[in-house]
């Protein structure tokens, strides 16, 4: 898996409304090959991209996404909260953010936002919409910070690019990376050190970490090892990072 060293954090949520379609297409126009975006499932089963638990601080909503049917998801408003720029932008399902991305040939780091309880079915439609509907075109790696979705997910595919995803980095990290033979490593940035890194290299494991807004940050993580570093200000940081 050819991993970039910016990838764009919930799209380019830093000038559009995190995790829709206008911030997706938006970071692919700022020249992002990769984007992470958050996976969540109805009270119906259906995939939506969202980040939070509740629908309150995204949306015109309220209440839990797992618990509220699609015929009310599909017509809320999850742009008015960023700006009137982007009034009745949809609060977008999966389907729609890969048919968005499919030409372009993005990259996608599926992060399985698991609502506590829910993880399992969760995983199950996510692994199904993998298995018949993900476009061979776009690369995908799966993560998740809920071991019961890394669970579902080596049991169901095996083969799937898969990366525990952590806060801080337990100190027997290697044995849970080998516990759900997971392939990359992801952590917030504060929690990586020299030592880390080295280790990770040796054990032949990439490190991606979040959320890293300033290049000179960046850089200094990109330095010591760590492959990807995921920005919500993906513009910026792809030049500063090519510079
Ligand atoms: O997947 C990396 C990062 O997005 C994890 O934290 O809260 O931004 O989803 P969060
Ligand atoms: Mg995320």
């Amino acid at each position: 898996m050819d991993l970039p060293s910016v990838i764009a954090h919930r799209g380019a949520s830093a000038d559009a409304p995190e995790n829709t379609l206008a911030a997706v297409k938006l970071a692919v126009e700022h020249g992002a090959t990769w984007i992470e975006i958050d996976v969540n499932i109805s009270a119906d089963g259906t995939l939506f991209v969202h980040h939070d638990d509740t629908l309150d601080r995204c949306t015109d909503g309220t209440g839990y996404l797992v618990g509220t049917k699609d015929e009310t998801l599909i017509s809320l408003d999850a742009g008015s909260w960023f700006s009137t720029q982007f009034t009745d932008e949809p609060l977008p399902t999966l389907s729609a953010l890969v048919d968005l991305l499919k030409p372009h040939g993005t990259g996608v780091n599926l992060e399985i936002k698991a609502t506590p309880g829910a993880d399992i079915a969760l995983a199950e439609k996510v692994c199904d919409f993998l298995k018949s509907q993900w476009p061979e075109e776009l690369p995908v790696l799966a993560s998740s910070f809920s071991p019961l979705v890394l669970e579902e997910f080596r049991r169901q595919l095996p083969e799937q690019p898969l990366g525990l995803l952590v806060c801080a980095v337990p100190a027997n990290w290697l044995a849970w990376m080998e516990r759900y033979s997971c392939d990359t490593l992801h952590c917030a940035e504060h929690f990586v050190t020299p030592n880390f890194c080295k280790t990770a290299q040796q054990a032949g494991y990439p490190v991606l970490c979040y959320t890293v807004n300033e290049a000179n940050r960046a850089r200094t993580l990109l330095d010591m090892g760590v492959t990807s570093i995921f920005t919500d200000h993906a513009k910026a940081m792809i030049a500063a990072i090519q510079s």
